[in-house]
């Protein structure tokens, strides 16, 4: 049986969104009161995620809620949830293609997956993660917004997870692993000419200069870097694109056997 869970259309919805939960309250046993800051976005969350900003907002209050109590986001990066976590990421939506079925690989607290869904309701995400405590509470978040995203419970190179979700037209990460190994765990996930969006910050063009051999090597066309939200967030979301190459004879991710290198 497949360790995944969907939750969509047909499944209940949330409850109705509280205005009173855009405040986190974090208790401090350094500080005589507990810490307020307020999770409310800012203005240009409204032109990313349209008509799901409460939702968004929602997802905001179970990061720094629940997220940092169960330690899948360290408690400093709270107060600035939108702009570096969540904004962050949304904005690579721009790079994926209408309906694209995507595979998150080592999602942690749903970076880039939920975003990316809450952005673009046409994308069908799966979110691979292979920590039991972090997957239990994705399925929470998940059931809880009834997004249709899917949980799968294991790591992005294991055999059954390929065979579940090979053939995606996107993959994406956050901070999982350098270049090289991150392409040999996603290109075998993509179908031929999909796509490896790869969210890097400022080791982008370090990882690119010591990886692209690599990368080709493994069934990747040229790695490129784009930046994303250039008019939304600051900095620019950086993102390593590398594309499957088309026809080659082998399952990308493999190193090619001595005969196949003349
Ligand atoms: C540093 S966290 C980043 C989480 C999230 N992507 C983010 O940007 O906040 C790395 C995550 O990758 C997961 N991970 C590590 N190896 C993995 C693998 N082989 N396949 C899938 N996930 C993996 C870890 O369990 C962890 O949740």
């Amino acid at each position: 049986m497949s360790d995944s869970v969907t939750s969509g259309p047909g499944s209940p919805g949330p409850e109705p969104f509280s205005p009173d939960a855009v405040f986190h309250v974090e208790p401090r046993p350094d500080a005589p009161e507990p810490v307020v800051f307020h999770v409310e976005p800012p203005a240009v969350a409204a032109s990313i995620f349209g008509d799901r900003l409460a939702l968004a907002q929602r997802y905001a209050v179970h990061l720094v809620g629940s997220g940092v109590e169960r330690g899948l986001l360290g408690p400093r990066e709270a107060p600035r949830i939108w702009e570096r976590h969540i904004l962050n990421c949304a904005v690579v939506a721009e790079l994926l293609p209408d309906g694209a079925r995507t595979v998150d690989i080592g999602s942690g607290a749903g970076l880039p997956g939920i975003p990316l869904a809450l952005a673009r309701p046409d994308l069908s995400v799966v979110l691979v993660e292979p920590l039991a405590r972090r997957v239990d509470w994705l399925r929470e978040v998940v059931e809880d917004l009834d997004l249709p995203v899917t949980v799968e419970r294991g790591r992005a190179e294991e055999s059954g997870v390929r065979t579940r979700w090979e053939g995606a037209d996107v993959v994406t990460a956050r901070a999982v692993a350098p270049l090289a190994r991150l392409a040999g765990w996603a290109l075998p996930l993509l179908r031929p000419a999909g796509t490896l969006l790869a969210l890097k910050g400022r080791s982008a063009d370090a990882e690119l200069t010591r990886d692209a051999v690599a990368v080709r090597k493994l069934g990747g066309n040229e790695p490129r870097i784009v930046r994303c939200g250039n008019e939304l967030v600051d900095p620019p979301s950086t993102v390593v694109v590398v594309e499957r190459a088309r026809g080659s004879g082998r399952r990308p991710g493999r190193p090619r056997r001595r005969e196949e290198r003349s």
